[in-house]
């Protein structure tokens, strides 16, 4: 690995991009490395989406989704459990953390993101969690609309094959039944909505920097972002 010098870290650290493009792992591996704290802001409208389909509130009644979003207790906390999770999620007293990343979610999850309200709300959470610094945060909508002020900005991509491949060989590996063709309808769908909702839709800010992923390990992802750390100057 390069040696680097890092004269000053950015202290927040905006990672956006379309479904399954890497970021939570990019996120959570940079976060490690500076001691910081990584928030996968995902983690939030999977929450509504789920508490929704639970509850059996209709993912098109903006008014009950918008009510709930409102209402709603998502506690995101280090964990204890060997299971593979980064960490416990926690929706209303109830551990969720495997139950958000389920088909249903994933069908139902960017129905629920495109209302305004529901927005605010996560959005409002986000900017409290990143108030202390020192922290990655994933998203969509992290560089343009929930800390535009971010120290780094970085907006990372994969073509829509390179990432259903790496979201099958993941759920693969988590003892998933999985199809790759369903994995890439579903992100596809996810695409689609995300970046055309009228509110905080999907792009890179303008003072982001672009990463493609698709001819790179991870490994090369993280020292592209080094390099920028290295380089950073506020
Ligand atoms: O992990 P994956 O890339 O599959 O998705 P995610 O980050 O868990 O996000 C799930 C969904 O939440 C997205 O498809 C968006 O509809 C929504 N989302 C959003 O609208 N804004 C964010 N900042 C994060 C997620």
């Amino acid at each position: 690995m390069t040696q680097r010098v890092y004269k000053k870290l950015p202290s927040t650290i905006a990672i956006d991009g379309p479904a399954a493009s890497g970021k939570t792992t990019i996120g959570n591996l940079i976060a490690n490395k500076f001691g910081y704290i990584c928030l996968d802001t995902g983690i939030m409208y999977r929450a509504v989406a789920l508490q929704a389909l639970d509850e059996g509130i209709n993912v098109f009644d903006e008014e009950a989704v918008s009510e709930l979003a409102e209402r709603i207790d998502i506690e995101i906390r280090p964990t204890a459990a060997d299971d593979e999770r980064q960490f416990d999620v926690i929706i209303d007293g109830i551990d969720h953390t495997w139950d958000i990343r389920s088909p249903q979610v994933n069908q139902n999850v960017s129905e629920v993101s495109v209302y305004p309200r529901v927005r605010a709300a996560m959005t409002k959470l986000q900017r409290q969690i990143a108030e202390q610094g020192k922290i990655v945060m994933v998203g969509r909508d992290i560089g343009t609309v929930v800390l535009p002020d971010a120290d780094l900005k970085i907006y990372l991509d994969a073509s829509v094959d390179v990432r259903a491949e790496r979201r099958y060989f993941e759920d693969l590996g988590r003892g998933k039944k999985v199809c790759l063709e369903e994995i890439m309808e579903s992100l596809q769908h996810r695409d689609e909505i995300d970046s055309n909702r009228a509110v905080a839709p999907l792009k890179p800010a303008q003072d982001a920097v672009l990463i493609n992923s698709d001819d790179m390990t991870v490994f090369q992802v993280i020292e592209t972002i080094l390099d920028l750390f290295s380089e950073y100057q506020p």
